[in-house]
């Protein structure tokens, strides 16, 4: 972006402090100050006043809060520089990112292939919303390079993946997916949320857009919405104008100010949480009560590889599964004092859910019976989705080990 300083030499963990960062002309803040102003003066002539003729985004002035604004754009110039990006694009939620994604890339006629488990949303937003629209919508095990081959047709514009994967924690190998979509011609898009920058870059590996909710780690406080697409300039510029725009689905600049504050500690935090994710998930699996767990970075993992190659810290999601699951539940609701029975993840405080597989493909995979069989084999008949948060880890063992008691 031209509006940052040439700070492409910085390490990541740098640019979660300094990425974008433009200096207050005016006071001289070193902290990026919010402008909640939804208009800003213009010079007659100058600026878009339709979003199709909106032009280079450095160069266009604040004209409308739903189109550009400082502290939103000051959001996009952190994220971009985080994800190694040409430009980003803040929408309202994760959620509106992804729907962002999928109305601007497809239309009438053309074909997406979605990883057959992702976040509920995306995947009901894809099975519901598109085929009424006239995409063709197939879910495909995209650990499965062999199935993507098979999944491709000429007229596939798009492969969206998410790795990890909410709620199983099934990794994707990006540098594949990419290398096999984009010989058929179709761009790749992957939720990066349970993953976030620190863990992975998917641009480097050759992926075309990645999304986050900036909701989860990225805010990491649980005290705002939002959700950013980063990638190539012409992408994200096609994204700004079509979703961004007309869509309206605009980040708020309060949220956009919470959330570059949690950046600031993102590394730290992800960090931390990592280290005590994988002590809960080492005293989870030698728990009797535990059947099996799920975590990047226990050696059991069934993608240890993938893990090693494609994650620098394993995050802070764990799955897992226990006998009795809707018993369990009600148990660990009742008495959990340290991590909280809701949904939702990536907070400053440990989040725990059940997700039950029935339920699942009832409402949101609806699979077909091999790749439902595949599921179960995988996920059983659900678990535990455990979000780490940043309280001291032998506090939350205890607290787990208290409420998973008879
Ligand atoms: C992986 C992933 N992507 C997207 C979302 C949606 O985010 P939001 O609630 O910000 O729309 C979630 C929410 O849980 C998620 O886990």
């Amino acid at each position: 972006m031209d509006d940052r300083p040439p700070t492409a030499a910085w390490r990541p963990q740098t640019m979660a402090l300094d990425g974008g960062l433009v200096i207050d002309p005016v006071t001289g803040a070193i902290q990026p100050n919010i402008s909640m102003s939804v208009n800003n003066l213009v010079v007659p002539g100058e600026g878009a006043f339709s979003a199709a003729e909106l032009g280079d985004i450095a160069a266009e002035p604040f004209t409308y809060a739903r189109w550009l604004n400082p502290t939103v754009r000051g959001l996009e110039a952190r994220m971009a520089a985080l994800e190694g990006a040409e430009d980003a694009v803040a929408f309202a939620t994760g959620v509106a990112a992804i729907a962002g994604v999928f109305l601007t890339l497809l239309k009438a006629g053309d074909h997406l292939v979605i990883a057959d488990v992702t976040y509920a949303g995306a995947a009901e937003l894809a099975r519901t919303i598109l085929p009424d629209l006239g995409i063709d919508v197939t879910p495909v095990n995209l650990s499965d390079p062999g199935a993507l081959e098979a999944a491709l047709r000429p007229n596939t514009r798009l492969v969206h993946c998410e790795s990890p994967a909410n709620p199983i924690l099934r990794l994707t190998d990006l540098a594949e997916v990419a290398r096999i979509a984009h010989a058929h011609g179709a761009l790749v898009s992957v939720d990066s949320t349970l993953a976030t920058p620190v863990a992975t870059r998917p641009l480097a590996l050759g992926v075309d857009l990645v999304i986050h909710s900036l909701t989860k780690f990225i805010n990491g406080h649980g005290d705002a919405l939002g959700g950013i697409v980063a990638g190539r300039r012409d992408l994200v510029a096609r994204l700004r104008g079509r979703a961004g725009v007309y869509l309206g689905a605009a980040l708020p600049a309060m949220n956009a100010w919470l959330i570059l504050r949690g950046i600031d500690t993102l590394f730290p935090r992800m960090r931390q949480i990592s280290e005590t994710a994988g002590r809960v998930a080492a005293f989870l699996e030698g728990h009797p009560k535990v059947e099996r767990v799920i975590h990047p970075g226990l050696p059991s993992h069934p993608q240890r590889d993938l893990v090693q190659r494609q994650m620098d810290l394993p995050g802070g999601m764990i799955f897992f599964q226990t006998r009795d699951l809707r018993a369990t539940a009600a148990r660990i609701a009742a008495r959990l004092k340290v991590a909280h029975y809701a949904f939702s993840l990536g907070h400053q405080r440990s989040i725990i859910v059940l997700l039950e597989t029935d339920e699942m493909m009832r409402g949101t995979y609806r699979l077909t019976p091999s790749q439902e069989a595949a599921y179960r084999a995988y996920a059983g008949d659900g678990g535990f989705r455990l979000s780490v948060g940043l309280e001291a880890a032998e506090d939350l063992i205890a607290d787990l080990d208290q409420a998973l008691a008879d």
